[in-house]
């Protein structure tokens, strides 16, 4: 093949806390994300009890798309979107999470979405959780790591996938569900609705939440395929490949044994199984993980049909954890590598990176791929003549999309489609900030939340129509 193929998905990806907004209007509950405050690059986002008075919370807002998804919508369409993806929000189905009923106005708005989509030939790609756990289900069941959390999100998905089974072909079960792990704090909240206390042992938490997400999203899986045999459902991990800071075979290990850390949940979402290196792992450590008879025989039959998968960035991993440090938003750990240059916010620019993912996911799993977000996060300015010139935003994904297609065309890597994140400027998951924009279409409102919330399509906006009509040829 020398072409990307004619059904390819192009599109763009976002995600309901971060920007549905109306955080608790038609019955919505509070989310995760609603007790999250707003950050920076230099100052972590904190969670609070609730909601306190005086704190500002960025998602409560987003950028109103609850209210204005229809403007929004056809604004994608003009850019000659194929394909959208977007999250439920779990806390409109279901406000509490643990109710036998859900809420119907839920059902409705997001029935209304569906529709504005297929009306444009847009086709969803819906994610069941990201990021948007039921508060609830922290204050009264302590997240993820509460087996009873699999029966309500079975539930969940259940629902969503009887009432939309007609117009959602593509799901996927949780957003970047690696982001899971012991050392980050604001991953193992995001990801697994965990909140630590000081004296926790964080490495057990985490193992037995991962392991119910597991188990959640196999049923989901098997679910899904009785309602609808058609369904594609992929799982959704955060990508980063890791490249050994020196040639010493030490850092080589050391990157294997990080890689690992991630590789673990693709392969029990692919491949149905524990890894032989986490049972050891596990056992080395002494977790112990509790589980019931059937886990085993879920997880095998609850594989994903796809992997989607989201690319920022490379990064450069050490046997000497000295030169390790950890990023701002405290969920990637980062060295620098002096090869490349970097967002403000320290993520490494790295297109030639996004090639060696695909390959080396493809031929680790063998199951087609679909590149879920990638993008710059950037300030950006207007010039003189009233526009956005996004130029660095267009350089990043031209070079991103170049190596996507020399994956498809040169490799033979099978991609499903490209949705770059935040195709319309939304809240910045690790930092909360509004001015991390990653949009083709800006939304006026500024870190504080002030603004009209207007959107204006930026220069790239224009260019990606273009890539889009082209099918990816001009770029
Ligand atoms: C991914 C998440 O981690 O990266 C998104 O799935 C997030 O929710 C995106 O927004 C970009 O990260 P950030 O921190 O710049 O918003």
């Amino acid at each position: 093949m020398n072409r990307i193929q004619d059904n390819f998905l192009w599109g763009g990806a976002v995600s309901a806390h971060q920007c549905e907004g109306a955080y608790c209007t038609g019955g919505k509950g509070l989310s995760i994300a609603d007790v999250t405050t707003a950050g920076s690059k230099d100052c972590p986002r904190r969670i609070t009890d609730g909601i306190v008075k005086g704190e500002y919370y960025p998602n409560h807002e987003g950028i109103d798309f609850y209210h204005r998804f229809r403007e929004d919508i056809g604004l994608l369409a003009e850019m000659g979107f194929k394909c959208f993806r977007m999250s439920i929000a779990w806390t409109r189905i279901f406000p509490r999470g643990d109710e036998r009923e859900p809420n119907e106005e839920g059902i409705k708005f997001y029935d209304q979405v569906f529709t504005e989509l297929k009306r444009h030939n847009i086709e969803p790609i819906v994610t069941l959780s990201h990021f948007e756990t039921p508060y609830c289900l922290v204050k009264e069941y302590g997240g993820w790591k509460n087996r009873k959390l699999i029966s309500f999100f079975e539930r969940y998905a259940e629902t969503v996938f009887n009432r939309y089974k007609d117009k959602v072909k593509y799901w996927q079960t949780f957003n970047e569900i690696n982001h899971c792990k012991a050392d980050s704090k604001l991953g193992m909240w995001l990801a697994g609705a965990l909140e630590i206390k000081e004296g926790d042992d964080r490495e057990q938490i985490c193992a037995q939440a991962v392991h119910n997400m597991f188990v959640a999203s196999a049923k989901a899986v098997i679910c899904g395929k009785r309602i609808n045999p058609e369904f594609k459902i992929g799982c959704m991990v955060g990508y980063i490949p890791y490249y050994p800071a020196t040639c010493n075979p030490c850092d080589v290990m050391a990157v294997m044994k990080r890689e690992e850390e991630d590789y673990f949940f693709t392969d029990v979402m692919v491949k149905g199984k524990y890894p032989y290196y986490k049972e050891q792992a596990y056992k080395k450590k002494g977790i112990q993980i509790q589980t019931e008879p059937e886990d085993g025989s879920l997880l095998r039959q609850g594989t994903v049909d796809y992997i989607g998968f989201s690319y920022y960035m490379s990064n450069v991993y050490s046997d000497n954890i000295e030169h390790i440090k950890v990023s701002a938003g405290g969920i990637i750990r980062t060295m620098e590598n002096p090869y490349l240059k970097s967002t403000k916010w320290g993520w490494a620019i790295d297109p030639l990176g996004l090639r060696i993912s695909l390959n080396r996911l493809y031929d680790r799993y063998g199951i087609p791929l679909m590149i879920v977000e990638n993008g710059f996060g950037a300030y950006d300015k207007f010039s003189e003549d009233g526009i956005i010139h996004d130029d660095d935003r267009i350089a990043y994904l031209k070079a991103h999309i170049e190596a996507m297609k020399q994956a498809i065309t040169e490799d033979g890597v099978e991609v499903l489609g490209y949705t770059p994140w935040g195709c319309i400027d939304l809240v910045s998951a690790s930092t909360g900030e509004m001015e991390k924009r990653y949009g083709f279409i800006y939304v006026d409102k500024d870190n504080r939340g002030k603004g009209d919330l207007h959107r204006e399509k930026k220069k790239s906006f224009y260019w990606y129509q273009k890539v889009i009509k082209s099918n990816g040829e001009i770029l």
